[in-house]
């Protein structure tokens, strides 16, 4: 079954408020002529929340965090909830992204459980899994993403609340990518490896999608949408993806 596909625009950490004016007015604009084909959702940093909540406000535009804590309140200096996000309009929040489990040494178990309080404060999670070396094996490129997922994926998911994205590390940033088989292959992998409830799940592919090779990336039946870096960042590149979703 095709599904509705999902772009989500992950900024990283990059974007003031002046950039909200010109990437999410202008997508809003752009998109505003002919009702949406497919899920649009902007991840920008903590700070732009509010104003990118603003500016998609009566849209059918989504917004989304980059990540979110495991604790609804508390003494966690630096933190943010997944019901603080979305007390700020969220929909979505990524989860163990490759950067967070790179620079903020999270686990698997950390992300299933930043995943059952993003589910518990009513968001729909985007959650990361990859294996970092182009230069393995099949068998152990699978093997990784596998256990990635027997691991992260928390018992509140299902596949209306759960959205995976497959970023092999060495694809983010880099400009290289998969081969289409790869894709396939691990995209088949993914759907095998959820558990009964969450097989339904869109699965992302993410790691230099652009504009020029969006529409083959896409146009694999396997590819439910793209989590989206550099490319996020500018209108038009943004806009060509979301065209070639469509
Ligand atoms: P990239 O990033 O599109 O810049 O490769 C993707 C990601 O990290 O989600």
């Amino acid at each position: 079954m095709l599904k509705r596909k999902l772009v989500a625009g992950n900024w990283k950490m990059h974007g003031r408020r002046a950039l909200v004016d010109v990437l999410v007015r202008g997508v809003r604009q752009a998109l505003s002529a002919a009702p949406s084909k497919v899920d649009v959702v902007f991840c920008p940093p903590f700070q732009l929340l509010g104003d990118v909540a603003a500016a998609i406000s009566g849209t059918d535009l989504k917004l989304g965090a980059q990540d979110c804590a495991s604790q609804a309140d508390g003494a966690y200096t630096g933190d943010i909830s997944g019901e603080m996000l979305r007390d700020m309009a969220c929909d979505y929040v990524i989860i163990g992204h490759s950067e967070r489990r790179e620079y903020h040494n999270e686990t698997s178990e950390q992300v299933a459980q930043k995943m059952l309080a993003a589910h518990n404060a009513g968001l729909n999670t985007i959650v990361c899994v990859g294996e970092k070396d182009a230069q393995m094996d099949a068998a152990a490129r699978q093997a990784i993403v596998q256990q990635q997922l027997a691991i992260s994926i928390c018992d509140t998911a299902h596949a209306m609340n759960t959205v995976i994205a497959y970023e092999p590390v060495w694809a983010i940033g880099t400009g290289l990518t998969p081969t289409r088989d790869d894709i396939i292959r691990m995209h088949r992998l993914i759907v095998q490896s959820l558990p009964p409830k969450v097989k339904g799940a869109r699965i992302l592919y993410g790691g230099s999608v652009k504009a020029d090779n969006a529409q083959s990336i896409l146009s694999i039946p396997e590819v439910d949408g793209a989590l989206v870096g550099g490319a996020s960042l500018n209108k038009d590149d943004f806009l060509a993806i979301i065209a070639a979703a469509a």
